[in-house]
């Protein structure tokens, strides 16, 4: 008999990216809308949350609606209503929420709150059709830097995670201190490929007793200091070169804690997720790492590891596929951990 199609409609407003997108299967993506903020947040040198849920208001029924007639579909056609409902900004969280739940009701349909960091690990089914659990998964992002085993569908244990700056905040510090705006991390990644990775000896940070935990305030601090140290002497700096020797020492860090976790716990799969997961000096450190230790390496294209909704939608899939429904009292929960 043939199985029948599992269709979802999938939304995300946890930060500055109002997104809605249809995927069939949890792998095949019909539609990805994304309505970025970034041009309203960066006049201000980062995400304003006021703004971002109001803007969120203003633009969520249209990324619906666009994403339901990209795919060739109407809500008839969906089994279930996808939505983020954490971690993020309560207010931001709270406008796809309320949409879901609207959807969810007039419809008659199951509503599934999916997790942000679940959302991001699943981008990586949609980009690789033939992975499978169990694998080892670097997240990455703005708001999270998060070592997971992904031990089966749904099914997390975390290794290790940031003790203070998440890997893109890192990114967005520094590159405002050099000038560059938000957000940093396409930009530092772009500079860094005119300077000279080893020109300055940034610190990699570990943790004594917890060796896949991250740190990154000191990184950020000693860059600071390297460009307030020049300009006390008078000397000049090189952007190009704190830029390059910045992401090197970031990378350095993401790839040597994720090898070491890979080897630990005898994983042979590793992929990356999370919007610094498009860093091009990440992507290649990475994947030269598993070549060398003979692992498989999984990534996402770069437009699925920044925030979207498709992302959402391959996870919610293997929620509801789990039996996972949540009621009309779902709320957004702003420091939902991975696993709750
Ligand atoms: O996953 P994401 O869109 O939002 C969160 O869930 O936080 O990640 C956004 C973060 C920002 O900090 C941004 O600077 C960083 O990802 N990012 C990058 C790159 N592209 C985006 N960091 C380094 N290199 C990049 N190419
Ligand atoms: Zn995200």
């Amino acid at each position: 008999m043939e199985e029948k199609n599992i269709t979802v409609l999938a939304i995300e407003s946890s930060c500055d990216e109002t997104a809605a997108a249809v995927v069939e299967n949890g792998r095949t993506v019909c539609s990805n809308i994304i309505a970025s903020q970034i041009d309203i947040h960066k006049i201000y040198g980062g995400v304003v949350p006021e703004i971002a849920s109001r803007k969120h208001i203003e633009k969520i029924n249209q990324v619906i609606e666009e994403a339901l007639s990209q795919a060739d579909k109407t809500l008839d056609d969906m089994d279930a209503i996808c939505v983020t409902y954490g971690p993020g900004l309560v207010g931001a969280l709270l406008v796809g929420v309320g949409a879901a739940k609207a959807i969810s009701f007039a419809t008659d349909k199951p509503l599934i709150g999916v997790h942000h960091i679940e959302g991001h690990i699943s981008a990586n089914f949609i980009a690789n059709p033939q992975l499978e659990p169990p694998f080892l998964c670097l997240v990455a992002s703005g708001g999270h830097s998060h070592l997971v085993i992904v031990r089966d569908y749904g099914e997390y244990a975390v290794l290790g995670r940031t003790r203070d700056d998440a890997a893109g905040e890192a990114f967005d510090k520094v590159a405002r201190a050099i000038g560059l705006g938000y957000p940093g991390g396409p930009k530092i990644d772009r500079l860094a490929k005119e300077g000279n990775a080893d020109a300055i000896d940034f610190p990699r940070a570990s943790i004594e007793d917890s060796p896949y935990d991250f740190s990154f305030s000191g990184l950020k601090s000693a860059v600071l200091n390297y460009i307030n140290g020049c300009k006390m002497k008078g000397e000049s700096y090189s952007e190009a070169d704190i830029a390059a020797s910045f992401q090197k020492a970031v990378v350095d860090v993401l790839v040597e804690h994720t090898i070491l976790a890979a080897k630990d716990y005898g994983m042979d799969k590793i992929a990356i997720a999370g919007g610094v997961a498009c860093n091009s000096c990440l992507r290649d450190g990475m994947k030269k790492a598993c070549e060398a230790n003979g692992y498989q390496f999984y990534m996402p294209t770069p437009i699925l590891c920044t925030d979207n909704a498709a992302m959402i939608g391959a996870a919610g899939y293997y929620e509801y596929q789990k039996g996972v429904r949540h009621g009309l009292d779902l709320n957004a929960v702003p420091a939902l951990r991975l696993g709750e």
